[in-house]
């Protein structure tokens, strides 16, 4: 049956719940681009808050947050340090070079996903006249946590930042799911965040809203994102329908008596853990991670949501079969009567 079949490629795969598409049908709303959203406004206040920043701005999508957040930090002609499978350097299309005229320095991960000191220090390039005029500026580094599912050590983060700050770079987190790493951390989302000059947050990624992603950072900082998420398209209506699954999500989750104390996604991958061991010969979750584990079961297995009764599982249908690069991957089989994802 359907609903015994789960989809492993991403918790992006799944459904608001009938809570959120209650929130997006009663929604107040306004132009946004006129900042008169109130929904969006209260998610921006929300998230600002929760994430111990100044300001945030709703946008339309992780890589659109990622690219405007690039973009007021860094000039035509800068360079930004990223790991070689950073999401903004592998996953975004190049948006920061393409449509950023920025540079992209990649650098090798460390297994744990962190960014080594030393090679973020010898990337680094003269600025100025004389050997300076040869290179692009540095300006940034970026920082992804969760990476691959993996939560950075928060010894790093702070480590990283503030020796990236020494050299007078700014920092930059992709932070799509920073919520899981604080939670997984015990710690609260403005801590896993306060090493940041920005942080991108994803409400469609273990947060689970159908849309939408929040930049955080200084209100100044925020103000040039602005201009640049209008650039970029980013700028929409009536945006608080959109808005409206966001702020429940983000307070409950990220909120400074939530951690640890609303760990549902985790739990529900606990437990997703415990079914996939149950299925002989089926993939062990990779060790260290705090949320995406599965493994590539190899070829066409079917892997089952062992323990969920039909209809529990939010949004996870699917046949598993390989993906590229160990990532699972499936061919979406949506339950009688919801729309097809693909
Ligand atoms: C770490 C990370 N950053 C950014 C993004 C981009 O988000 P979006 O798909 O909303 O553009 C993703 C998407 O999966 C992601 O995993």
């Amino acid at each position: 049956m359907d609903s015994h079949v789960i989809d492993l490629r991403s918790d992006t795969v799944t459904r608001p719940t009938a809570g959120m598409v209650a929130a997006m049908m009663a929604a107040r709303v306004g132009d946004d681009v006129y900042g008169d959203d109130p929904t969006v406004n209260q998610l921006q206040a929300v998230v600002a808050e929760r994430a111990g920043k100044e300001a945030a701005l709703f946008m339309p999508s992780g890589t659109q947050s990622n690219l405007a957040a690039l973009m007021a930090h860094c000039e035509r002609g800068d360079e930004y340090i990223v790991g070689q499978l950073g999401h903004t350097y592998k996953f975004e299309g190049g948006g920061a070079a393409v449509l950023g005229s920025i540079v992209p320095q990649p650098i090798e991960h460390d297994p744990d996903g962190s960014l080594p000191l030393a090679k973020v220090a010898a990337a680094i390039k003269p600025h100025g006249p004389g050997l300076g005029v040869h290179f692009a500026r540095t300006r940034l580094l970026c920082l992804e946590n969760t990476f691959n599912g993996k939560v950075l050590p928060a010894g790093y983060v702070r480590e990283a930042a503030g020796f990236a700050h020494g050299k007078g770079l700014s920092v930059h987190l992709d932070g799509a799911r920073v919520c899981n790493a604080a939670v997984a951390q015990g710690i609260t989302l403005a801590e896993a965040c306060a090493p940041f000059d920005s942080v991108s947050i994803c409400c469609s990624k273990g947060l689970g809203a159908p849309v939408g992603s929040v930049l955080a950072g200084s209100r100044e900082f925020i103000v040039r994102a602005h201009r640049w998420r209008k650039v970029l398209g980013g700028g929409m209506r009536q945006a608080g329908f959109l808005a409206a699954p966001g702020p429940g999500p983000c307070q409950r989750r990220a909120a400074g008596q939530g951690p640890g104390r609303h760990p549902g996604t985790h739990r529900r991958r606990a437990s997703h853990q415990h079914g996939v061991r149950e299925v002989p010969g089926a993939p062990l979750p990779a060790p260290g991670t705090a949320l995406e584990g599965a493994r590539d079961p190899g070829p066409d297995r079917t892997v089952g949501a062992a323990g969920h009764p039909p209809g529990r599982e939010r949004g996870g249908h699917g046949r598993v079969r390989r993906g590229g690069e160990g990532l699972l991957q499936g061919e979406v089989m949506p339950p009688p009567r919801q729309p097809d994802l693909t």
